[in-house]
């Protein structure tokens, strides 16, 4: 099971944003689609092994997704951004957390701590200028959106990462990095 956690540090958990809009007042939609995109769709069908965990700090709420249950993602950011804004706007509504508000979406009062404390698999920092690591599958592996984890989040992090690793020596999207990652992993079951 490969799993992942994005700290979205500029998105609000509100239903009021346009789908023409994705990076503007609500924060940074767009990267959250390209990092779903990434983590679960493949050329012709879904990742049935992964979890991605997007905590947003603004709100201090996270949604879990499950690729075993996960279903109507397309590669469009358009139609992801519709998904996020349905569940935001039923969760808005109601406050209702612990509820699956989309199939394999479920919606959660969590913080990065409860998160990391209930993993069941190594938890792995992604970090820029870290050590090198060949990476295994049963991993939690934990990155910041368009801006770093702040020092209070790092410091979380590191009470619960048994490694930093850095994944290229080059400053890559949050996204990139979740390919990067699965390339890896897939090519080690094939060699
Ligand atoms: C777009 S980067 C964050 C901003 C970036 N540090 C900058 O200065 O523009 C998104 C996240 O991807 C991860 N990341 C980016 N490049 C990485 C690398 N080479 N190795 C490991 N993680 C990386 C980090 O977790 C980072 O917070």
């Amino acid at each position: 099971m490969r799993s992942f956690l994005l700290v979205s540090h500029t998105v609000k958990v509100n239903g009021d944003f346009s789908l023409n809009s994705l990076a503007g007042d609500h924060g940074r939609i767009d990267i959250l689609c390209h990092v779903i995109k990434n983590c679960f769709l493949v050329s012709n069908g879904i990742r049935t092994d992964t979890i991605l965990y997007i905590y947003f700090a603004t709100d201090k709420l996270t949604i879990k997704m499950d690729g075993s249950s996960l279903k109507f993602i397309n590669p469009d950011e358009r139609s992801t951004a519709s998904i996020i804004r349905n569940i935001f706007k039923e969760f808005t509504s109601y406050q209702v957390t612990g509820k699956e508000y989309h199939p394999g979406i479920t919606l959660y009062r969590w913080s990065i701590e409860d998160i990391l404390k209930s993993a069941k698999v190594s938890v792995i920092y992604l970090k820029e200028g870290g050590g090198y690591d060949p990476l295994s599958e049963e991993s939690l592996f934990v990155l910041g959106d368009s801006m770093d984890l702040s020092a209070d989040e790092e410091k979380i992090i590191n009470r619960y990462a048994i490694n930093t690793v850095s994944i290229s020596p080059i400053s890559l999207h949050a996204d990139q990095c979740i390919t990067v990652i699965h390339n890896r992993l897939d090519m080690y079951k094939t060699h």
